[in-house]
């Protein structure tokens, strides 16, 4: 709930709260984030800062009203030119060419109805409530700019989230050089330890930490997408901080293009985090009456570490951003073709793979790239959006019905993004690809980026996708994106507009989605790019589930699902069986061990079915079965992790635990067996302590209290990478 009181805001969430005033000049001053606070209005003021006489050398911005230092000021919102040399939130360049803004507060508004970003993914509320979002509006004292800071809250999963929009009320031209969409600034002793992700294609996800004195940190993207190299996620927080321990702050941002999080602490220990589009790949010029809104940030405030962090998180993309038809059910498995059979696409092959997929239970047959145009190779023909009938004879029509005759869902793989120069498409269109003219492009994977900005190329490669959709009973889309944009220039955009490409890229790929869910409401949609390249809460809008990586080495997956799972619930995460010698990094795991890391995930396979040995072939139903007892727990439940084999180099395991702590099921896996070391204790989180549980295949029970203080003895199983669930109870 949002409330004001006297130029004090306050927002409560179940367990935080955040609280900023009104300062006498009209400075947004912000004055607690953290646990939940019964604040008395005395209270309120005893925590308003007493400003001094000591800022030294530092500029006053008003001399007049207070004596504040900006650049030793904890603000909501900062911008350049009254004396706060930190990074600003917003930076304007006004006609007369000053780049000083001095935003005052001008008036606000408390609102029912969730305040939705213009044109953007926003998360949402499925009902009303009061105070659901505060609307504060900022003037520039010369230039009559507003700028809005609208903050939502959601209260059940202690989640805040801010987006900021400016509007150019004056006559003369504004240019934006930089608005993020959230800042926080806390006070700290000078020190903060960050949890940030970095990685690559392969390997996605790698968490690391950072411990932050006095200077400057950033995590950014620059391809045109949130990219494998630095999710937008980010916590921050005291130096001590772990999994279990620590107060500390979790961001996000529902944006799915070029981002930057900085975080920096300054000579006074003021630590300040902005995060948004990243200002060196944004320009935009608004003309009188224009305005232009930021993405939405999520916050989420822990007294308890990490993981409270994700238990947050993970509840706020599970109930406010995936939407549609698919948010709440079980996800059918599915068998996908790529590692089966990668181009080489057959009819016949297809079905005879989806009758023994089917023989086994799966539901769903994926057939990946390879099945369109002159695609025999990742050389040509994205683009060329129609069936390749010399492939598959029959048509694609036929092949759905067939599959559907064996009682099994279809869905297939689409790139619509991109261009081949080698296609007809580029043969027809060459101006269709992002390019500057004179230059040559650079390619990636051998293709170009569609300048979807263009509402023509947008509509046509929208129009192949529906095409296909229209022609036949296809249940389930996996839109892939294969490559970071580079060479940016469009046709259509005149000069002093290009720098708005990048952000008009995003905003044509989420119309497309959009587009894409209106008209086919129950489809199911998986973001991919090339494995988890863009696996933000900006997709997660679009798509219930992202595929994690291209790696599927059962191994490889757990370090990769960790990482991907401190931030995103097991529900999005796309996680398959794939077969060994595994065809990334040719390790060779047991097939069960595969199945249970893929578990945690939606569940598929990547593999022929036809080729493996009878013996994993043989285990597919028992895997099958698997899945549908424990799926409800694991897209529902509350994850844990307990013990990570990226840090300790011997085991993993995690849990993931009902709401009302009646049954949990845990995962261990011994990666590397260990010599003269007979078992191991684990010690299972989120139980409940005064609750007693029976372990399935075990004599005896136990209590919630037991398992978590004293923990569950496992013994050592014998040889490496094997792996064993351990599924609890109440009794
Ligand atoms: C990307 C995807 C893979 C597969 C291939 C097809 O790499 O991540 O899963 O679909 O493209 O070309």
């Amino acid at each position: 709930m949002i409330t004001e009181n006297n130029g004090r805001f306050l927002i409560e969430t179940d367990h935080t709260s955040y609280l900023f005033y009104v300062d006498p000049a009209g400075f947004l001053t912000h004055l607690y984030y953290g646990e939940k606070l019964f604040l008395t209005e005395d209270g309120i003021d005893a925590m308003i800062p007493v400003i001094s006489n000591q800022n030294g050398c530092s500029i006053i911005a008003d001399q007049k009203e207070s004596t504040v230092s900006l650049d030793d000021w904890c603000q909501e919102a900062s911008s350049r030119g009254r004396g706060d040399l930190g990074q600003p939130m917003i930076e304007l360049v006004y006609a007369d060419g000053s780049r000083s803004s001095d935003f005052r507060f001008e008036s606000f508004r408390i609102e029912r109805i969730k305040e939705q970003p213009d044109g953007l993914p926003g998360a949402y509320k499925e009902e009303e409530q009061e105070g659901s979002s505060l609307v504060i509006v900022l003037r520039d004292q010369k230039s009559r700019t507003v700028l809005e800071l609208v903050y939502s809250v959601f209260e059940e999963c202690d989640c805040i989230t801010r987006f900021a929009r400016v509007r150019n009320e004056g006559e003369e031209p504004v240019r934006i050089l930089r608005l993020m969409s959230t800042q926080l600034d806390v006070r700290t002793d000078g020190q903060q330890k960050i949890l940030s992700f970095s990685g690559e294609w392969a390997r996605e996800m790698e968490p690391v930490e950072t411990i932050l004195s006095a200077s400057r940190f950033t995590v950014e993207s620059g391809g045109g997408t949130s990219s494998n190299k630095a999710n937008p996620f980010i916590i921050f927080g005291e130096t001590e901080l772990s999994e279990t321990y620590g107060q500390c702050y979790g961001f996000n941002l529902l944006y799915s293009g070029n981002h930057q999080e900085t975080l920096e602490i300054g000579g006074h220990g003021r630590a300040r985090f902005l995060s948004g589009i990243h200002p060196e790949f944004l320009e935009i010029t608004l003309q009188p009456l224009e305005s232009f809104c930021s993405p939405e940030a999520v916050q989420t405030f822990s007294d308890g570490g990490y993981q409270q962090i994700s238990l947050h998180m993970h509840a706020f993309v599970r109930e406010h951003i995936v939407r549609g038809y698919w948010k709440k059910k079980e996800r059918p498995i599915l068998i996908n073709s790529w590692e089966a059979m990668y181009f080489d696409v057959r009819e016949k092959k297809v079905l005879k793979l989806a009758k023994e997929a089917a023989k086994a239970g799966i539901e769903l047959f994926v057939l990946d790239d390879g099945w369109f145009g002159n695609r025999y190779d990742d050389n040509r023909a994205l683009g060329d959006w129609f069936v390749n009938e010399e492939k598959l004879k029959g048509g694609l029509k036929y092949l759905v019905d067939e599959v559907n005759k064996l009682g099994m869902k279809f869905g297939i793989w689409f790139e619509p993004e991109m261009i081949s120069p080698d296609s007809d498409l580029y043969r027809a269109h060459p101006d269709y690809a992002i390019a500057i003219p004179g230059r040559e492009p650079s390619l990636c994977r051998n293709q170009y980026v569609l300048d979807l900005t263009r509402k023509e190329v947008r509509d046509y490669a929208y129009e192949c996708v529906a095409k296909i959709l229209r022609s036949a009973n296809i249940e389930y889309v996996k839109w892939d994106m294969n490559r970071q944009l580079s060479d940016i220039g469009s046709l259509e955009l005149p000069a002093d507009q290009m720098g708005e490409l990048y952000h008009r890229y995003v905003l044509a790929v989420y119309e497309m989605q959009e587009r894409m869910m209106t008209e086919f409401p129950h489809l199911l949609l998986e973001n991919c790019s090339g494995g988890g390249a863009r696996f933000d809460p900006g997709m997660l809008y679009y798509s219930p589930q992202i595929w994690c990586s291209d790696d599927t080495d059962a191994i490889e997956r757990l370090k990769i699902q960790e990482g991907t799972a401190l931030i995103y619930p097991l529900s999005t995460m796309g996680a398959h069986v794939s077969d060994c010698p595994n065809h990334t990094v040719g390790r060779v795991t047991p097939f069960e061990t595969r199945g249970y890391v893929a578990l945690a995930g939606t569940f598929g396979y990547e593999l022929d079915v036809t080729k493996i040995p009878e013996s994993d072939r043989e285990q597919i139903p028992a895997q099958v079965a698997m899945y549908h007892k424990y799926n409800d727990l694991v897209r529902e439940g509350d994850y844990y992790r307990i013990a990570s084999y990226a840090e300790n180099h011997y085991f993993d395991c995690y849990g993931v635990v009902s709401k009302n702590k009646k049954e949990a099921l845990y995962t261990y896996v011994q990666v590397l067996n260990r010599p003269n070391y007979h078992s191991r204790r684990i010690y299972l989180k989120g139980l409940a302590a005064e609750k007693y549980y029976a372990i399935e295949g075990e004599d005896g029970t136990w209590s919630g209290e037991q398992l978590m203080n004293a923990g569950l003895l496992v013994q050592n199983p014998f040889g490496d990478f094997k792996g064993k669930l351990i599924h609890l109870t109440e009794v």
